[in-house]
């Protein structure tokens, strides 16, 4: 009788220990020795080191394998080993091999490559372990985002992208044709929401939007994806506590599903994360102005003095990590060294090139955060300059609530107990991430809401559907945006937003 194999996904392979299985995957490594093979496996669900003999192979089959090129497909039978010493505590032994495709001189190898490379090769950047771990934890985000809504009885609805009305102002739409009319692509689905949660009592959107946003910054896409919940009878207070359940549960969830992904891949320090257990820091903007000018401090922290103190820290270790580079070559230079030593060294020295790099990039950026906090006009919109000096002071996010009415969307409620500012909230993450999520109260009055129409020089036309809203069983109500990929890089310390999306979208990038 034939004996049986099973196709296993590596993530289960401790489940078929002495079992006879077959992989199907990708060869992410090889390391061969005489008459051995030793080939790392990933199938997306996870990696095992798989060995194969020439004793057991066969001549050809062997040494097929060994030349295999790296990304080739394979299928591998075998049997599953207990093997502490290996990742996953488990290695296959193969005993037979099909090569599906061979793949020629992969060009993304082990070596370093600029950010421009990899981006150009986006899609098969993606099979690298660092974009794998990212979008595993990106997975795991939007199913707990999720679970929160539905577990609090939220209706998912869908907003249409095609829209013939700005949400967001008007400068940041992009245009297409419509059947010879003139439509844009969606920059939130707010208005939509509003008019499903009027139907449905609470309800979340989560799709892409898109924004022509001429900011080449790290936190910006032009193509991203929000979570927008609508709440009706929610004012700003109920939505700030909202917010903060939803964010809590959803950093604690997603650093407990992918702990191997965040610790062991993306070196990521979970306890900066866990902080989100304590009570959120709230801020109305006329405070959190006074804290970023340094005319209030936090805990003894002024932001001026802070800043002032932390570029001389990074001044010093530049000083010190420089002095240190230069001893080390020098000593390289002098020769003599044993091989261990001078590899030792160098290694040394790359490393501490890599510390320089982001020290110095710290030695441009606090000079600039500390003239945009000394300059910065009350009744501003912050930038992320004033949102790294505000958040640099807390461990934890920041809710800035009550903003100036001049600086946000025309949809907001004025605050009945001070006029000219609106009931908005942001929240802005820390670790140099900024804002997060944007929401707020949204206003009811339909005569200030024409007025505001006009005062943003939309076209009325276009909002009337809006306006019904307010005339057929009007109530308090309030949501907010969530951007996925900031939360994506906020929870994986990632540089760049462009690494939070498989494709990312931003000016000057449309491929692949
Ligand atoms: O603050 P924003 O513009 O708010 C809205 O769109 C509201 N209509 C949301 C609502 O109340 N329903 O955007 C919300 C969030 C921001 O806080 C940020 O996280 C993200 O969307 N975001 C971007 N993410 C990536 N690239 C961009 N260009 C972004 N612009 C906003
Ligand atoms: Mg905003």
């Amino acid at each position: 009788m034939a004996t049986d194999y099973t196709w296993v996904d590596i993530r289960n392979i401790k489940e078929h220990l002495d079992k006879n299985i077959i992989i199907k995957g990708w060869l992410q490594n090889r390391r061969d020795g005489k008459g051995i093979v030793f080939a790392i496996i990933r199938d997306g669900s996870g990696m095992v080191q798989c060995v194969g003999t020439e004793e057991i192979l066969g001549e050809a089959n062997f040494n097929q394998l060994k030349k295999l090129g790296l990304e080739s497909s394979i299928i591998f039978k075998g049997k599953a080993n207990a093997d502490e010493r290996q990742m996953g505590g488990v290695e296959v032994q193969i005993e037979s091999i099909e090569i599906v495709s061979e793949a020629i001189d992969y060009p993304i190898g082990k070596k370093e490559h600029g950010v421009d490379f990899l981006i150009n090769r986006r899609h098969l950047w993606l099979r690298s372990q660092r974009q794998w771990a990212i979008m595993k934890v990106r997975n795991s985000i939007i199913f707990n985002i999720h679970n929160f809504f539905q577990e609090k009885g939220f209706v998912q609805m869908d907003a249409p992208i095609f829209t013939g009305n700005a949400c967001e102002g008007t400068s940041t739409l992009f245009e297409t044709n419509y059947f010879e009319e003139t439509a844009y692509l969606s920059q939130s689905g707010q208005l939509y929401g509003e008019a499903m949660a009027m139907a449905m009592g609470k309800i979340y959107t989560f799709g892409p939007v898109f924004r022509a946003e001429k900011s080449k910054t790290r936190r910006h896409l032009s193509e991203f994806w929000m979570i927008e919940p609508e709440m009706a009878w929610y004012n700003l207070e109920m939505t700030m506590d909202l917010i903060e359940d939803f964010l809590r549960y959803v950093v604690l969830k997603t650093i407990d599903e992918c702990r191997f992904e965040l610790v062991e891949v993306l070196k990521r320090d979970l306890t900066k994360l866990e902080w989100v257990k304590n009570k959120f820091i709230r801020l109305p903007y006329s405070e959190a102005v006074q804290i970023i000018k340094g005319f209030k401090d936090v805990n003894g922290n002024n932001s001026i003095k802070l800043l002032e103190s932390q570029l001389e820290a990074v001044e010093n270790r530049i000083k010190e990590i420089n002095e240190d580079i230069a001893k080390r070559e020098s000593d390289l230079k002098a020769g003599g060294m044993k091989k261990g030593a001078i590899t030792f060294n160098e290694e040394k020295i790359r490393q501490l090139k890599v510390e320089l790099a982001d020290l110095e990039e710290e030695q441009r950026n606090i000079p600039v955060w500390l003239n945009s906090a000394k300059t910065f006009v009350d009744g501003n919109d912050f930038g992320g300059s004033d949102e790294t000096v505000l958040t640099n002071l807390f461990e934890g996010p920041v809710m800035v609530y009550n903003w100036p009415k001049e600086v946000k969307a025309f949809y907001m409620k004025e605050a009945d107990d001070a006029k000219g500012f609106v009931c908005g909230v942001d929240v802005l993450a820390p670790e140099g991430y900024g804002e997060i999520v944007g929401g707020g109260e949204r206003e009811t009055d339909i005569n200030r809401l024409i007025e505001q129409i006009h005062k943003h020089e939309l076209p009325m036309e276009e909002f009337e559907w809006y306006l019904d809203l307010r005339k057929y069983g009007s109530v308090p109500h309030s949501g907010f945006g969530l951007g996925l990929e900031r939360m994506v890089s906020w929870i994986c310390k990632l540089p760049h937003v462009r690494e939070a999306i498989p494709f990312p979208r931003y000016m000057g990038r449309l491929l692949p």
